[in-house]
């Protein structure tokens, strides 16, 4: 938690989204660049789409046009190869029906389990659009490990690891994740070019 007047220092940028372990994951990297991101109190609008740029532009345009504040979307999803994709850009509809249990079973006697997951972020404010992603290959785990982080993290370990995501801290997950990633790229661009238009 970053004390009050650490906060009064920083520039504030809304986020379009409750999810409370999102909100720590991205302020883990922006704050260190005098940065938080604030949760907007604002229902997110989720189009159907197969394409998560589209879901999140969508999102952020819609959010924009109410709150005319500057703020990002972030939106993610777990691809599982052998399921052409699947869950993919539904994978928040998958994780509250079916969860990791469910997933472990529809891969059960398979052994490729090659996934990634894939993060996109929406910034947006009076003169930008942009777009960054970021992208995390792993595999699917055999059974459910951790308790750390959320959504799918116990059944996801990144390439070259033995651990699941649930099984590290929340800063080793954030240098090797689709979230860490796009988070990166998003603060590197926004200190660059906008953050001068904030003081
Ligand atoms: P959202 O639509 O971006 O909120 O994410 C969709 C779903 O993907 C979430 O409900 C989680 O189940 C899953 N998800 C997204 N990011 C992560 C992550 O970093 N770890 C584990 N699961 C994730």
């Amino acid at each position: 938690m970053l004390k009050r007047e650490e906060k009064e220092h920083k520039i504030t940028i809304l986020l379009i989204s409750t999810n409370k372990h999102k909100v720590e994951e991205i302020n883990n990297i922006t704050a260190r660049y005098g940065v938080i991101v604030v949760p907007a109190n604002i229902r997110k609008m989720e189009i159907q789409s197969d394409n998560l740029v589209e879901i999140a532009l969508m999102a952020a345009r819609s959010a924009y046009s109410s709150l005319r504040k500057p703020l990002i979307v972030e939106d993610a999803g777990l691809f599982i190869k052998e399921l052409n994709g699947f869950p993919g850009p539904y994978s928040s509809y998958v994780y509250r029906t079916i969860g990791c249990k469910g997933i472990l079973k529809l891969l059960e006697g398979i052994k490729r389990r090659d996934a990634y997951f894939k993060s996109v972020i929406v910034y947006k404010d009076e003169s930008y659009e942009m777009v960054f992603e970021g992208l995390t290959e792993g595999e699917i785990a055999y059974d459910i490990r951790g308790s750390g982080g959320f959504g799918f993290d116990p059944i996801f370990i990144p390439k070259g690891y033995n651990k699941t995501f649930a099984e590290m801290s929340l800063e080793e997950k954030n240098r090797l994740s689709h979230r860490g990633k796009a988070v990166k790229k998003f603060i590197e661009w926004f200190i660059e070019n906008r953050k001068h238009a904030f003081k």
